[in-house]
């Protein structure tokens, strides 16, 4: 048997393509497009890809963006005055602050500046609560597209057995407590789990989160189990060439690919969700702010 490889990018396409009918239904009611934010302090390279990314495709969509670029020596008084008064335009719906923010800068001082209603990253306490609480609210984007991958796989996640590898705040932690809003078993693993690889053996959904390139070999998936990859490391390359690189994830895809029911691949899998997912948050938190019926089908 041979897994399915999902393809994220499709999928994700398609999702933004959805929120953007959402997004052209709220506008006829609202008179403007639901419209997203982003805040990028610094010259970050990698910070610069993401975000140009994130305002393209909330272009592409029909919705509308606002970037505001400042250098790394802003300071965090004048970055929090941005999301406040971000916070204060009633004509904007989302906002993300990219992260990481210059080390003089307190990420969690500006991040709950943020109005929890405008939060579409869901980092906010307030958003962490209300996932906790199991409240409405605006979830993280990351762990989001991973059940939405998983559900589109496997169907009904009731019941299933998810490991969840990783308990950071952006992905691991939230990944657990969505799947068990699924009526999933949740198990989140890390460096001190003991087994590592005989309890990521027991997972019919296994969800590596780390950072540790390949870290999860062939023999640590159960056979026909669904492996969603968030890992995205960049590894050295020279079969390509001298200094050449290439992406892996936290999953040895060859290793897998052989005997897993389904495996998202690195690049192409969980990466392009978190935006679509950016894209979803951003509509619903148009239609939650005014009181509309949140669109069918976004
Ligand atoms: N930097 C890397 N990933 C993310 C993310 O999901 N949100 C924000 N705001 N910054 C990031």
């Amino acid at each position: 048997m041979s897994a399915e490889i999902i393809d994220g990018k499709a999928v994700a396409a398609e999702i933004d393509v959805r929120a953007g009918e959402a997004g052209a239904e709220l506008a006829r009611k609202l008179g403007r497009a639901p419209c997203l934010a982003v805040v990028l302090i610094g010259e970050d390279p990698a910070s610069q890809v993401y975000v140009r990314n994130k305002v393209r495709r909330t272009e592409a969509a029909g919705l509308t963006s606002i970037e505001i670029r400042k250098p790394a020596d802003v300071s965090e008084a004048e970055t929090i005055e941005i999301v406040r008064t971000l916070n204060a335009n009633p004509e904007v719906d989302g906002i993300l602050v990219q992260l990481p923010l210059p080390d003089h800068i307190d990420a969690n001082a500006v991040i709950e500046t943020i109005d929890p209603d405008k939060d579409v990253d869901g980092l906010t306490e307030a958003s962490a609560g209300r996932l906790v609480l199991g409240k409405r609210g605006l979830r993280p984007c990351t762990p989001t597209g991973c059940v939405d991958l998983a559900k589109r796989a496997l169907g009904d996640l009731s019941g299933k057995s998810v490991v969840v590898i990783g308990r950071s705040i952006l992905v691991g932690k939230p990944a657990a407590l969505l799947f068990l809003e699924q009526n999933a078993t949740v198990t989140i693993a890390h460096s001190r789990t003991a087994d590592l690889p005989g309890l990521a053996r027991t997972a019919d959904i296994l969800v590596p989160a780390v950072g540790r390139p390949e870290m999860v070999r062939g023999d640590w998936v159960k056979p026909g189990a669904c492996v969603l990859d968030v890992g995205i490391n960049r590894i050295d390359a020279p079969e390509r060439g001298e200094g050449k690189t290439r992406l892996v994830g936290d999953a040895a895809f060859d290793e897998i690919v052989g005997h897993a029911g389904w495996i998202t691949p690195v690049p192409g899998g969980i990466g392009p969700m978190t935006i679509a997912m950016l894209l979803r948050n951003t509509v619903l938190a148009a239609a939650l702010r005014n009181g509309l019926e949140i669109p069918t089908g976004s």
